[in-house]
């Protein structure tokens, strides 16, 4: 057979469901491709901010109680709209949407269930810093013909994504997703506007020389972590280290799942349960962490193993090498926190 020139990720992933199930239907690949249909739309918008209206506040405040931005709202219809009209969605959950939205009443076809985070880094977007989209995909049980109840069909713990994935708005446009062989990485070739394997089978390093965290709330983190974070000042953890801090999850997750290394976001004076969400930011970044051999935890427990009890509850993330993640459990156990 012909060797691919290039190999795009819906061709990727129709691939890799007809090597794990020979008798999918290429429904997922037809989901998928909505997902890259919508970042496309977010890219061309992005590389064009400044020239086109999408920087700045749309005027509004989320149920996060954070100001909106243009690009979150252009980002979310984009999803909604995109993932709406594929016709094998049940229900669609943002962060920018107080509720989950039914798309298909029909459960017999509305299998997926797609949760995401439009634009992450939101507050970079003025500054012409990386932002990014995460997405979490859920699979309402087979032959499920319940109706379909957006509480119920959103909130399932994290080992239950049957994909997870990011897009990265940086240098270049990246998609990175996992469906449980693996973590791959598809560049955005402009020329042609389609998503090509770039990055194959994407592995974290065991142990890497970077960690990021938001250093100004060091004063409110638990003992643990600032004692964690001390130690790898002083080279007690075995290397030098660098300090890295994007305030874009999904940037400073990609460099960790490239160069190793650990990403905190512990629980502060004003996120005493953490500031990052659990459906839509840590689930899936998690999902990846663990496909590429690395770790995600909330400080005490797997990530993957959380019982959501609502859309946009947080949690606290701490998600990286194992050495580096290991050593910070020890040294947390160590407080009993
Ligand atoms: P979002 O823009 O979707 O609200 O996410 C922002 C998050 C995440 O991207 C980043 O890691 C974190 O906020 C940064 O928070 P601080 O500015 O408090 O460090
Ligand atoms: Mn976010
Ligand atoms: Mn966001």
């Amino acid at each position: 057979m012909q060797e691919d020139v290039f190999l795009t990720a819906e061709q990727h992933i129709q691939n890799e469901q007809q090597r794990s199930h020979p008798h999918a239907s290429g429904d997922f690949s037809w989901l998928l491709s909505g997902i890259a249909l919508a970042t496309k739309v977010v890219a061309a918008q992005i590389r064009r901010a400044g020239l086109v209206d999408v920087v700045g506040s749309a005027g509004t405040t989320n149920v996060q109680g954070e100001t909106v931005q243009k690009l979150d709202v252009l980002a979310n219809q984009a999803l909604l709209t995109c993932l709406g009209n594929r016709g094998n969605v049940g229900v669609l959950a943002s962060e920018e949407n107080e509720e989950p939205v039914v798309v298909l009443r029909d459960p017999h076809y509305g299998k997926y269930v797609v949760i995401f985070d439009p634009l992450d880094g939101s507050s970079n977007i003025d500054v012409n810093v990386s932002v990014g989209t995460i997405f979490s995909i859920f699979r309402r049980e087979d032959g499920d013909t319940a109706p379909l109840d957006p509480a119920a069909d959103v909130l399932h713990p994290g080992t239950q994504q049957v994909a997870a994935g990011y897009v990265l708005y940086g240098a270049s446009t990246m998609l990175v997703y996992s469906t449980g062989s693996g973590v791959h990485g598809f560049t955005l070739d402009p020329s042609f506007g389609a998503y090509v394997l770039t990055h194959r089978n994407m592995t974290m390093p065991d142990s890497g020389p970077y960690y990021s965290v938001n250093e100004a709330n060091l004063a409110s983190f638990p003992a643990g972590y600032t004692r964690f974070l001390a130690a790898l000042r002083e080279g007690r953890g075995g290397r030098n280290y660098s300090s890295r801090y994007v305030g874009s999850l999904v940037a400073d997750f990609h460099r960790t799942l490239l160069k190793g290394g650990i990403f905190l976001y512990p629980p502060t004076g004003r996120y005493d349960k953490g500031k990052l969400r659990l459906m839509y930011e840590a689930n899936p970044i998690a999902f990846l962490a663990e496909q590429a051999g690395g770790m995600a935890t909330d400080g005490a427990r797997r990530i993957l193993t959380i019982e959501p009890e609502g859309l946009h509850q947080r949690t606290p993330l701490v998600v990286g090498s194992r050495k580096e993640v290991t050593l910070l459990m020890e040294m947390l156990a160590g407080d009993g926190k």
